[in-house]
């Protein structure tokens, strides 16, 4: 099968194809034959050696963890045959290749009528911005909440979801990005070149997912009880996030986790003409170097897909 490999960590153009042998099957897994595959900032940090501590060196290595394809066998409940997408849990990726072999539980029925462009890029980024918003800052209707970073993959479905939860959302982007954040439904869109985020007020929540907004400073925009969460770990989060889990503190960290009811949730509102996936670029597989170069800019406007011979 062709894949997107590497042999050693480094920049964009350690990138191969190869042809290489499918995976192997693995209990509780299923074999998917991917079609397109979206690229995420952790598919950077693992191939540029910076998440060494935690993947190892063992080479080759195949970059992706979302994709969109067909069953080739089985997933409980879904015949072979049955167009999917997910997201690999693991910091191993092997998602940017002809053939995955994944948990069934971190697969769903794709949504109907969506390309596999379309689809690919979306389970890890709503994945995220779903649990960061629903399980950890427990928006509900009428909550102020401010999203910092929301013209990138994560942000995009982020702005959206908690329009759905019934925020008044604000949306914190450069300004060639507010028109976007705001056809995407938020109800308020600040220039973070223009305005100092810090200096706002009166939010019940605050999602900083670009991560430029760290606890406290993030504090000085909530309310007394409002709360936070982030997308990138600190040494310091790993207990406030523990006491957070607990109710002991307001600061939270999202770590995605790929599962199916959650899958299933972003199915149904996709289908019913809620949640719209935003891709803004597509590259053939053979240009996965550039395809990974564009997404190291962080100007992203939407997610960065691979297609699949
Ligand atoms: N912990 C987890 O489980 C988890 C899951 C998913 C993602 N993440 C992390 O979350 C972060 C965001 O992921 P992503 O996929 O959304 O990234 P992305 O698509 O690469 O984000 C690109 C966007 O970032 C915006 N941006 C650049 N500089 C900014 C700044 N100073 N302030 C606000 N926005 C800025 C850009 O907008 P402008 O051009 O308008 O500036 C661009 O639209 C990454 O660090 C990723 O590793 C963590």
């Amino acid at each position: 099968m062709l894949a997107s490999v590497y042999r050693r960590f480094g920049p964009p153009g350690v990138l191969r194809v190869e042809d290489v042998a499918p995976p192997e099957a693995q209990r509780g897994c299923c074999r998917v034959r991917v079609t397109a595959c979206a690229l995420n900032p952790k598919d950077v940090l693992v191939r540029s050696g910076r998440m060494r501590w935690l993947t190892g060196e063992r080479f080759p290595r195949i970059p992706g963890y979302d994709l969109a394809g067909t069953l080739l066998t089985a997933a409980g409940d879904l015949p072979a045959g049955t167009p999917v997408f997910g997201m690999v849990d693991s910091h191993q990726g092997r998602a940017c290749a002809q053939e995955v072999v994944i948990p069934v539980a971190q697969i769903a029925a794709a949504p109907e009528g969506l390309t596999a462009i379309d689809a690919a890029s979306v389970p890890l980024a709503a994945l995220t911005a779903l649990q960061a918003l629903r399980d950890h800052l427990r928006v509900r209707k009428g909550d102020r909440v401010l999203i910092n970073g929301a013209s990138g993959g994560v942000g995009t479905l982020a702005i959206q979801l908690a329009a759905i939860l019934g925020a008044h959302v604000t949306g914190v982007c450069s300004g060639r990005n507010t028109d976007r954040v705001t056809a995407l439904g938020a109800d308020a869109v600040v220039d973070y070149t223009q305005t100092d985020v810090t200096t706002l007020t009166g939010f019940d929540a605050v999602f900083d997912v670009f991560g430029s907004l760290p606890w406290p400073s993030a504090s000085a925009p909530l309310t007394r009880r409002g709360r936070y969460c982030t997308t990138i770990v600190r040494p310091a989060f790993l207990a406030r996030g523990a006491l957070a889990r607990i109710g002991l503190h307001r600061a939270h960290f999202v770590h995605v986790r790929s599962r199916r009811a959650d899958l299933d949730s972003i199915r149904e509102l996709i289908e019913r003409g809620h949640l719209r996936p935003v891709v803004d670029r597509v590259w053939p597989l053979t240009e996965a170097r550039a395809a990974h170069a564009y997404l190291e800019t962080r100007r992203a406007r939407g997610k960065v897909v691979l297609s699949l011979p």
